[in-house]
């Protein structure tokens, strides 16, 4: 890693680092290091194992030891609420962190990333949560499906962690009809309900459209059927028809094309899969920590020539 940084790791170099279990498959150090490397930064980004009943010592370790921040993956996306000292509008309105910012006061007096001061930091730090996952949604359907949300009409499968982030954003965002579709359709119906009071504009109904001949703008998978070879489709195609649906995204990336967008992209559908969102959460963490913009297009290249390297 280190022919990517002008200088060998020393005594001044600050740590970020991805926390998960499992976390061996993460794309996030081949993404960042090399946009911390562009950025001149003397910095490096690592991966660790954490179980969850490890995190909230392992995030204090990250503290004493001064890192930057955290990215944290599955599952500790909703555990982190209770462990951090402060949360963003975007952690409390998403209800999941997903990035920490380890802070201190400036000369000003102001909480400022540790990324940011100029010197090292002396007096209390703290531990503020992001969330940059809902965000990440939204940039991937615009940048990969060129979709505006606004008065969409979207069916998306899926209401577990991912899927409850995908339908408040797409609400928020202003969409006006959301179709539930999910496993346990008691998760469904739940989301519909928080839906329904958080964000009354946007109709929120369990299951697929009632007629099998209705037009939708977006097709969302947010299961995480796809992922392994022998999963079935997410989608009940005697329940609705993929030609109905002119945009398809599925949140599974690895493989590059899953079987449900290998059967829409038969069908003609503009497609995308969960690359972009991934892209997009990490850009805006490094961000956050930076105070920089993020090189996307070389974070893109990285992670997809990370990926898709065996492909
Ligand atoms: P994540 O945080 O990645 O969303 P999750 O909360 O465990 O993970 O959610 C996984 C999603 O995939 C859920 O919608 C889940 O359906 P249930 O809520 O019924 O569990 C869905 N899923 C996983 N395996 C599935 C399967 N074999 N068939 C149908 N849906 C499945």
């Amino acid at each position: 890693m280190d022919d990517l940084f002008q200088n060998p790791i020393g005594a001044a170099t600050c740590f970020c680092a991805v926390y998960g279990q499992p976390i061996r498959h993460s794309g996030s150090p081949a993404m960042h290091n090399p946009a911390l490397a562009k950025l001149g930064l003397d910095w490096r980004y690592l991966a660790f194992e954490v179980s969850p009943d490890a995190l909230g010592q392992a995030i204090e370790g990250a503290r004493a030891m001064h890192f930057v921040g955290i990215n944290l993956t599955v599952p500790h996306k909703l555990l982190a609420i209770e462990l951090v000292d402060v949360l963003d509008e975007s952690a409390t309105t998403w209800g999941a962190v997903n990035t920490i910012c380890f802070e201190a006061k400036n000369d000003s007096g102001d909480w400022t990333s540790l990324g940011q001061l100029p010197n090292p930091a002396t007096g209390k730090i703290r531990a503020k949560g992001h969330n940059t996952d809902a965000d990440a949604i939204a940039l991937a359907l615009r940048e990969d499906l060129g979709l505006r949300l606004g008065g969409q009409r979207v069916l998306l499968l899926g209401a577990g962690g991912a899927g409850r982030v995908a339908a408040l954003k797409l609400a928020a965002e202003g969409v006006a009809e959301l179709h539930l579709v999910n496993r346990t359709v008691a998760k469904a119906e739940q989301l519909a309900g928080e839906i329904a009071e958080r964000f009354p504009q946007t109709k929120a109904f369990v299951g697929y459209p009632e007629n099998t001949d209705d037009k939708i703008d977006l097709l969302l998978n947010a299961t995480s059927l796809g992922l392994k070879p022998e999963d079935a489709l997410p989608l009940d195609e005697s329940k609705f028809s993929l030609s109905n649906a002119p945009a398809v995204f599925d949140m599974v990336y690895q493989p590059a094309v899953t079987p449900l967008l290998a059967r829409a992209n038969n069908a003609d559908c503009r497609t995308a899969n969960g690359l972009g969102m991934l892209l997009w959460q990490g850009a805006k963490a490094l961000e956050i920590w930076t105070g920089q913009p993020a090189p996307i297009d070389l974070m893109r290249t990285a992670l997809e020539s990370h990926i898709y390297c065996d492909e």
